[in-house]
């Protein structure tokens, strides 16, 4: 029998700022109680603070998805922690990091493991870990944040859009196989949004182009089909809104526009517009 509980208990990874910190506010205004987890376990506090400040229940942990025996640690720690609230029934796969160089780059060996490591391995080890209790409970809710990037090439990110389209085939190919097992996986697939890892590519490119910095944003602005930045709350929305509902193999396409794109690639090429 599925057993649903009223009050979840969800892992957000890459909590401590940026996306994952609106996605953590958000699940827990959601009633959830969330396990906010990022390398640096002082801003995960500074986030579990505030969500506590409002009422919230939530708890930091240090993770670093791109070390297997970090993720098993920080599982064994989020075990002591959640104890009477229950187990992870709900894990976003935020955490990601985003370089940017010319595919031929001398550095680019490090580059794509560090891109790997942290943006596929690290979602598909957790998923690995959880997924099995969540089968064997007969309920769970996995949303990995991708991007844009994992359906899209763009050029000087090779190893990010590698990473995401890795992520995206192996989401797929899971949540196929978990048909009719109560474990629902989704995706979401943003473009550019208005974060802290936007700020650090307008950066980069002002350095390397020596352009304004406002001329850099309206660069990443005008690159969204839908003509805006993504606010980092709506990624949340849409995060939250994928483990509410019952969507299984879907992805949220979030382009700046007003309007979402539901994908169910695995079914047909179905887009809801
Ligand atoms: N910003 C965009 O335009 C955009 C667009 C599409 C998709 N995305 C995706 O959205 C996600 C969040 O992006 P963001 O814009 O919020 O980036 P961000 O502001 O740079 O935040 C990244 C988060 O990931 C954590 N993190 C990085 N490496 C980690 C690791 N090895 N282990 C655990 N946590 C790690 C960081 O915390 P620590 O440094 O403390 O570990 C931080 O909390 C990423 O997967 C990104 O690829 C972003």
């Amino acid at each position: 029998m599925a057993i649903r509980s009223e009050r979840h208990v969800a892992l957000v990874t890459g909590g401590s700022r940026g996306i994952g910190e609106a996605i953590s506010r958000r699940v827990a205004h959601e009633g959830a109680s969330v396990l906010v987890a990022s390398r640096s376990r002082g801003d995960c506090e500074r986030v579990v603070e505030s969500i506590r400040a409002s009422g919230g229940t939530a708890w930091p942990l240090a993770l670093d998805v791109a070390d297997p025996a970090s993720i098993a640690g920080a599982l064994e720690e989020a075990r002591k922690l959640t104890g009477p609230f229950g187990s992870i029934d709900w894990l976003v796969n935020n955490a990601g990091i985003a370089e940017s160089a010319p595919f031929t780059d001398e550095k680019r060996e490090a580059r794509f493991e560090r891109h790997l490591a942290t943006n596929f391995h690290g979602a598909r080890r957790l998923i690995e870990a959880l997924v099995p209790g969540m089968e064997a409970r007969g309920y769970g809710r996995v949303v990995n944040v991708a991007s844009s990037a994992g359906l899209r090439g763009y050029a000087y990110v090779s190893a990010y859009c590698a990473s995401k389209f890795a992520l995206m085939g192996y989401s797929l190919a899971v949540a196929d196989e978990l048909e009719g097992s109560g474990v629902h996986v989704n995706l979401v697939c943003p473009h550019y949004v208005d974060s802290p890892m936007l700020a650090q590519s307008v950066e980069r490119l002002v350095k390397k182009t020596r352009i304004e910095e406002a001329m850099a944003r309206e660069f990443f602005r005008r690159s969204n089909p839908g003509g805006r930045l993504v606010s980092m709350d709506e990624v949340a929305g849409a995060v939250v809104h994928l483990l509410r509902g019952d969507e299984h193999g879907a992805v949220l396409e979030l382009d700046g526009g007003a309007e979402r794109r539901l994908r169910h690639p695995n079914r047909a090429s179905e887009v809801a517009r």
